[in-house]
């Protein structure tokens, strides 16, 4: 087969690019590992920056986000039971959309469907080939059959797990990680939210946040070790662990209610440099991760599809290759700064460290992002998504 850009993974980024590549006729085809199901299943985090928001827009398939998407206009803070809010949209005059991914999900895989723009699901042993040269291809097996691919570009859109990154070549490839020594116990549960706006609770038993799906349902996370067995959490466990830790008025508030999903998430900074190997171009979790702490993941995915979008759609419609050159470098200076802000407020509501001096400067920098304007503007910025 012959396409203009081949596209490894349907998670957001590559759906999110098919679709923008899609409505300016360039041609693109979508090959995904799992089943469209398997991957409508996974359960992951919902809060989206304007600029996410807009690009949804400019693929045609937000509509569904604005009719049942919440708008948040700022976010909680809970230290030690006492709250604080920082007032995003006041400081900023930007909010945020809390609208699970796996709905975004659904709509992009809609959107797909309704242009029939070519997806082949359950693609297996997909590996890319000649990314140097100038037709690059990528083979994979479907239907018990081998395809092959020619394309002017691949994009990586298959995860942190994913070939594309892997099939650079080791010299060529740079890589900055930070694990963190512990995870979040998440549940989605069909009650309603505790709190109005997302909050996040530092307190000695460990963090939690309180988060939502809808006017119904609710996410909430605590801090877990990473060697946890998620069968060790029975539903009661998560609820005496997530209680105290609240504020009084959380608490009395509070409904509790069987979950519907729990999983724990390991917490890690990555990022692989560049994001561009030739012919083959990296966006989304290919290149980078965030701990989940300063809800970037989703929308670095979309900021990189910002940028190489626009570099593809310049490549063909005015035969200019500068943006292609810079996407690298210019989507990997907005991915460190989102980096820093998730490393930053992980740090910041975690009890990472036991070294009592640490956990001094952490109620500091806390008592100072709640009493000084500029560090709460800092704050906002960085939480409501710098400019692209
Ligand atoms: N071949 C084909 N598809 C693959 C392969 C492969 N070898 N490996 C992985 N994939 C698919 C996965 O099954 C998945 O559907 O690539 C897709 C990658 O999607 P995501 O992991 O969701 O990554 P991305 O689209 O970059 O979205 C990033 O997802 O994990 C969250 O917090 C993260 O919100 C962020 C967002
Ligand atoms: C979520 O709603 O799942 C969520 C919200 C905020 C975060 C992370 C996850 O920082």
């Amino acid at each position: 087969m012959r396409t203009q850009v081949a596209i490894i993974g349907a998670g957001p980024a590559g759906l999110l690019l098919g679709q923008l590549l899609h409505r300016r006729g360039i041609d693109n085809i979508i090959l995904e590992r799992q089943t469209a199901d398997y991957v409508l299943g996974r359960i992951r985090a919902g809060v989206i920056e304007q600029g996410t928001i807009d690009l949804l827009d400019e693929a045609g398939v937000g509509t569904r986000m604005h009719d049942e998407g919440l708008v948040h206009e700022g976010v909680l803070i809970c230290i030690d039971g006492v709250r604080h809010r920082i007032p995003l949209k006041e400081l900023t005059g930007k909010t945020l959309m809390v609208y699970g991914q796996t709905e975004i999900t659904k709509d992009l895989m809609d959107g797909r469907a309704a242009a029939a723009a070519p997806t082949v699901y359950s693609a297996h042993d997909v590996a890319v080939h000649d990314i140097s040269g100038n037709a690059p291809r990528v083979t994979y097996r479907a239907d018990g059959k081998s395809h092959e691919i020619v394309c002017d570009y691949i994009a990586g859109c298959d995860g942190f797990h994913g070939i594309s990154r892997k099939s650079v070549p080791a010299g060529a490839i740079t890589t900055y990680e930070r694990v963190y020594p512990l995870g979040w116990l998440g549940i989605l549960s069909d009650t309603p939210p505790v709190t109005d706006e997302s909050m996040y609770v530092r307190h000695p038993r460990g963090f939690a946040l309180c988060s939502m799906r809808s006017p119904t349902r609710s996410r909430y996370y605590v801090q877990c070790s990473l060697a946890e067995d998620i069968d060790a959490w029975p539903d009661e466990r998560f609820w005496e662990e997530f209680k105290p830790r609240l504020d009084e008025e959380s608490r009395e508030r509070l409904i509790i209610g069987p979950s519907i999903e729990k999983s724990i998430a390991p917490l890690r900074s990555f990022v692989a440099e560049p994001m561009r190997f030739g012919r083959l171009f990296l966006a989304g979790d290919a290149a980078h991760i965030v701990p989940p702490t300063g809800a970037k993941g989703l929308n670095l995915a979309a900021s990189d599809v910002w940028y190489l979008s626009r570099a593809f759609i310049e490549h063909y419609a005015e035969h200019s290759d500068a943006a292609l050159d810079h996407y690298s470098a210019r989507a990997l200076a907005r991915v460190w700064k989102a980096e820093r802000f998730s490393w930053w407020i992980t740090t910041l509501l975690h009890a990472i460290s036991e070294n009592p001096f640490d956990l001094k400067i952490q109620l500091a920098e806390l008592d100072h992002l709640f009493q000084s304007k500029a560090a709460a503007m800092a704050f906002a910025e960085n939480y409501v998504g710098l400019p692209y």
